[in-house]
């Protein structure tokens, strides 16, 4: 027997042959990123049930020298949890997915990390309360993999990240040892926050196991509205006004743009646009609250004095939740259209909220002078100033083409992005994508302090081995 099969036996052996899968067939899935532009590989995927399996699990793969790529929902977008080699496990979290306790006294909840965020959101509306992170990935994402990548999504401008929704965590460390800091306190000032450092660490340093989260009073009003304007600028400045004059009860404000909204039909072909869809420009906007107010009457108001000064071309209020969720449809639908393309440059960057127009502006002109053959979707949720700046390839470019067609534009909208001072990476993280991009922008002090973290918590770098960061050789 070679060392591989007295591996994957010992691995059989020690955890069961039900939380071990082996064959391609059965690991595939796990195997692929969610476009399906990368495929890694795996000597195993480890499915534990319990946070003392995943432990079990953990401590088994440092006897057998294998590296860890934890797992939730498979749905990143940085190749962070794709497996690189047979000397590699995937441990998915999918089976530890209990919810502990719900307590809405306590405006809190204790869940496991494989816990589906749609599932959780439900399980929390149930109980009258509401927990607000959301994107378009929450019926496959696990509460796990938000933390791990500190999720951003629609509502972060009034709630914030993932990371201000987490009131403590239960991790597996890299040797095993198992850290309750599932704490529900809300106020708590005892020294370093460590949890911290597991948020955003796409599974660098720990494998999540369980999460304490953040409850919120339960929105008894929803107001969406879509509308149209003249411009990306125009958009940016209807945001500056309509936060103080709603109130600033605004929970979500999406750019979309004509180009991007035809993606949204090319996935949906029944999709219904309830504006036309060729205005330059689109804010999709949510307003949400509970008590004692007229929502409606407060997003009126604000929108008809936009349409008087002429300022908003044309918009629709929703006047039931089906209406609602048929807008959010048109965004939702703009990634799946796009993924139906083929392999195109994704980007998720950030700019301060006063350069995001210049921002779309430039860029869209850099790109059709370089790459007059490709298209462009800029979208996202520019009340954070958070663009979705993606290029994509003319359909059935070969697989090389496009590939270089995307180095080419991601240089160009990058270049962009470091005169504007922004970010790489607003919400998706870094992974094994944007690895490289990450690394040579960060700051001498600061790549010393994340290497020092990582040397700390997982000595052997066996977590999730070449995400984010390289061993320094
Ligand atoms: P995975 O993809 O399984 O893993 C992501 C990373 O976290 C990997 O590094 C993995 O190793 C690590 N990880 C997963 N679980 C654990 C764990 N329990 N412990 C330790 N490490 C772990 N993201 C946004 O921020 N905002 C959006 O609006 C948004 N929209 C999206 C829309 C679509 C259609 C898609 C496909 C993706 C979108 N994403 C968005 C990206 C993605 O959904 C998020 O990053 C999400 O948080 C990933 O969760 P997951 O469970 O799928 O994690
Ligand atoms: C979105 C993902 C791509 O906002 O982050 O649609
Ligand atoms: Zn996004």
């Amino acid at each position: 027997m070679d060392a591989t099969a007295q591996k994957l036996e010992r691995l059989v052996d020690r955890l069961g042959a039900g939380a071990v899968l082996t064959e391609h067939g059965d690991m595939i899935r796990y195997l692929r990123d969610w476009p399906g532009d990368v495929e890694g590989r795996a000597l195993a995927v480890l499915r534990p049930d319990t946070t003392q399996a995943v432990a079990q699990a953990v401590r088994l793969c440092a006897e057998l020298g294998l590296g860890i790529v934890p797992q939730g929902g498979n749905t990143g977008l940085t190749e962070a949890g794709t497996p690189q080699g047979r000397d590699q496990v995937v441990i998915s979290l999918e089976r530890l997915n209990r919810i502990r306790s719900m307590s809405p006294d306590d405006f809190a909840a204790v869940v496991e990390a494989g816990c589906v965020l749609e599932t959780l959101k439900a399980a929390v509306d149930a109980a009258d309360r509401y927990f607000p992170l959301a994107l378009g990935a929450q019926g496959s994402c696990q509460i796990g993999g938000n933390v791990s990548t500190n999720a951003g999504g629609i509502n972060v401008l009034r709630y914030g990240m993932t990371r201000d929704l987490i009131l403590g965590l239960e991790v597996v460390l890299a040797d095993g040892t198992i850290w309750d800091g599932l704490s529900v306190l809300r106020k708590d000032n005892r020294g370093i926050d460590l949890k911290q450092l597991f948020i955003g660490a796409e599974g660098t340093l720990g494998i999540v196991t369980a999460v304490a989260i953040k409850l919120l009073p339960r929105p008894e009003h929803v107001e969406t509205a879509l509308v149209a304007l003249p411009s990306v600028g125009d958009v940016m400045a209807l945001y500056r006004r309509a936060r103080p004059a709603c109130c600033d009860l605004i929970s979500a404000f999406e750019l979309m743009r004509p180009e991007a909204l035809a993606f949204a039909r090319d996935a949906y072909p029944d999709l219904a646009y309830p504006i036309p869809p060729d205005y330059p420009a689109y804010a999709l906007m949510e307003l949400t609250a509970s008590g004692p107010i007229d929502l409606r009457a407060i997003l009126d108001a604000f929108l008809e004095a936009e349409m008087e000064a002429g300022t908003v071309l044309d918009g629709v209020v929703a006047a039931s939740r089906q209406q609602a969720l048929n807008l959010w449809k048109i965004r939702e639908g703009m990634n799946e259209g796009q993924a139906l393309r083929g392999m195109h440059l994704r980007t998720d960057i950030s700019v301060p909220l006063s350069r995001v127009a210049d921002y779309i502006a430039e860029a869209s002109e850099a790109i059709a002078a370089a790459l007059p053959q490709c298209d462009c979707a800029a979208y996202g949720h520019v009340g954070d100033g958070n663009i979705h700046f993606n290029v994509l390839p003319p359909r059935g470019t070969e697989r090389a083409a496009a590939l270089a067609i995307m180095a080419e534009a991601k240089s160009i909208l990058y270049a962009i992005l470091d005169r504007f001072d922004g970010s790489i990476s607003a919400e998706h993280g870094i992974g094994r994508a944007k690895k490289a991009d990450f690394t040579k922008r960060l700051e001498p002090a600061q790549a010393g302090m994340l290497i020092a973290i990582k040397q700390a918590l997982d000595p052997q770098w066996r977590m999730n081995p070449g995400s984010q960061l390289d061993r320094p050789q």
